[in-house]
């Protein structure tokens, strides 16, 4: 794992040459996003240079890490409001080839409908990930097998509780999501994991050099051969 410990601008700028460098190569390519507010200031940057004409996403393919369960088509907290609102209207990627997790894509006969489309589209070129404060990748809990795909998974009370800063009351937070799983992040070719903030502190010094265990769901990351974690000074202070 290569990490590059930078501050939040930087980091922003430094992952969205990541991007310009892979569109350029390849127009087509198939990318993973991800929500939070850790990705903010890349979504900031990567409308700023498509608006400048630097890259392009007209003919990308996205593929969204999750989405909260039994929230209403249209919600605010929706992770589908918030890649249109983020990312997506400030960008020129078709709308019809940005994909977002739901219960149809784990509820067809083998219940691998997402990891297939993911498949078909060619397979995930560069997935962007955060990191939940407990080592969480996507929705993958602790102990959320490193074979996984695709899944409807339940949120526990820490991760339920981080984010109710976006809801009304802890009570509206949904208490389960569709996530891609382990093994679903773990083929894509490359992967870029942002981690800002002392909260990142200790999820990160395990995920870097901790033992790999499903304890972790992040520490998977040392198996894979291309990753590139970016950290500000707070997130990679125990690094
Ligand atoms: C959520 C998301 C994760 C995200 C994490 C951290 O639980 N499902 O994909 O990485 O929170 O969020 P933030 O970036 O706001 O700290």
């Amino acid at each position: 794992m290569k990490v590059i410990v930078q501050s939040p601008e930087q980091i922003a700028k430094l992952a969205a040459e990541q991007y310009r460098a892979l569109l350029g190569e390849k127009p087509n390519a198939v990318l993973g996003l991800a929500t939070g507010s850790t990705p903010l200031g890349l979504y900031r940057e990567l409308a700023r240079l498509n608006k400048a004409g630097a890259l392009s996403f007209a003919r990308a393919t996205s593929f969204n890490l999750d989405e909260y369960d039994g929230l209403p088509a249209g919600h605010a907290q929706s992770y589908r409001t918030f890649m249109d609102e983020n990312l997506f209207s400030h960008i020129d990627i078709p709308i019809e080839r940005t994909y977002i997790p739901g219960r149809a894509d784990v509820s067809d006969a083998d219940g691998q409908g997402y990891d297939a489309a993911i498949a078909r589209a060619g397979g995930i070129d560069l997935q962007l990930l955060g990191i939940g404060n407990n080592g969480h990748i996507g929705f993958n809990e602790p102990c959320t097998p490193f074979g996984s795909r695709t899944h409807l998974a339940e949120l526990t009370p820490s991760t339920r509780e981080a984010n109710t800063r976006f809801f009304s009351s802890i009570g509206e937070v949904p208490t389960q999501a569709i996530t891609m799983g382990i093994r679903t992040v773990m083929n894509a070719r490359a992967i870029l994991l942002i981690a800002l903030g002392a909260a990142k502190a200790e999820a990160l010094r395990a995920t870097v050099s901790g033992p790999v265990t499903e304890l972790v769901p992040a520490s998977v990351l040392q198996l894979h051969p291309n990753v590139t974690i970016y950290a500000d000074s707070d997130a990679a202070k125990l690094l």
